[in-house]
């Protein structure tokens, strides 16, 4: 058995574990990512790291999924649209401190290979495409068995595709990316915009809320949804119709074996498959009468991150 190390770092949390071959994590820390403050984050990483390394002396190897672009040497954090993070030399950082050969993938990248290996796609040999729904929206792309880097480090940036022309603004710089009509922070602006609008759809919601719209949370929007509140649901059938858009671009492009949608947002299960799967079919070619891609719920749950990088990790 070869232990590996793997930390996930998302704009609120970075979370680390041991992980063995079989995908398995031995053990889990969790801590609150500084993300206004990159020299505090890259201490919570390297943390994290250490206090796994020193539980676990016979880890060999440490893997950083980051919720950032990243270079073509898998080294240097390049840009982080939802942290203050630039050109930052993280693989140096942490190898040096912890004393183990360290990689650094995109966070999505690397949810996405724990799901190619372990989870939803563990069937699929060649090719898989899958979208993280979190606080922003992630994307990996694998081909041939092997996640698609591109040139510079930074393809399957997913949520950058443009779904609304000139629409809202987003981290990136750029108006109306996906990220900003499918993320959970577009989720939240939809039934926090419907409970203000029409409050009278939104019953179960603005209770929750204590009668304040603004203060909605992911959590009230699930729980509302669940209960038939109109709003929520409606807050999860508008991001499902933009991811599932987004998927069947996707499919006309790489025709990929399967398609994934994973993150923390898919906890909601149903109510958020349940409309990006009919706009897929709606919004594909030829009304999806060809053979294509089924779309499935990503299965490694809140760890997906972890168990990737701990798993490329062990390839470095
Ligand atoms: C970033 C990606 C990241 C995703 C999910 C996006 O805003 O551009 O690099 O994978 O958020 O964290
Ligand atoms: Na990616
Ligand atoms: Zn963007």
């Amino acid at each position: 058995v070869t232990l590996t190390i793997g930390v996930d770092v998302g704009g609120t949390k970075v979370a680390g574990g041991v992980v063995d071959d079989d995908g398995n994590v031995l053990t889990q820390v969790r801590r609150d990512t500084p993300a206004q403050d990159p020299l505090g984050t890259r201490n919570t990483i390297i943390g994290v790291a250490a206090e796994l390394a020193a539980a676990y002396p016979e880890a060999t190897a440490v893997g950083i999924g980051a919720a950032a672009w990243i270079d073509a040497t898998r080294s240097i954090v390049l840009f982080a649209p939802n942290l203050a993070w630039r050109d930052e030399p993280l693989r140096r950082h942490v190898s040096e401190a912890v004393g183990l050969p360290t990689v650094v993938e995109n966070d999505a990248n690397a949810a996405a290979w724990a799901e190619f290996r372990y989870g939803a796609a563990r069937d699929a040999e060649d090719s898989m495409i899958m979208i993280t729904v979190g606080t922003g929206i992630g994307g990996a792309i694998v081909l041939n068995g092997e996640l698609v880097r591109g040139t510079h480090g930074i393809a399957a940036e997913l949520g950058h595709m443009l779904s609304v022309p000139d629409g809202h603004p987003c981290g990136c710089g750029r108006l109306g990316c996906l990220e900003q009509y499918a993320s959970g922070r577009a989720l939240l602006r939809f039934a926090r915009a419907g409970a203000r609008q029409e409050p009278d759809r939104a019953p179960i919601l603005l209770e929750l809320a204590g009668g304040d719209a603004d203060a909605v949370t992911g959590l009230m929007i699930t729980t509302a949804a669940q209960k038939g509140d109109p709003v929520s649901r409606d807050a999860f059938a508008q991001i499902g119709y933009w991811l599932g858009g987004a998927m069947a671009d996707l499919v006309q492009i790489l025709d990929p074996q399967v398609l994934v949608i994973g993150g923390g947002v898919i906890d909601a299960g149903e109510l958020l498959m349940g409309p990006t799967e009919r706009a897929y079919r709606e919004a594909l070619a030829v009304r999806g009468t060809l053979p294509v891609a089924p779309l499935l719920a990503a299965e490694t749950g809140s760890a997906a991150g972890v168990i990737g990088a701990a798993d490329l990790a062990r390839r470095i």
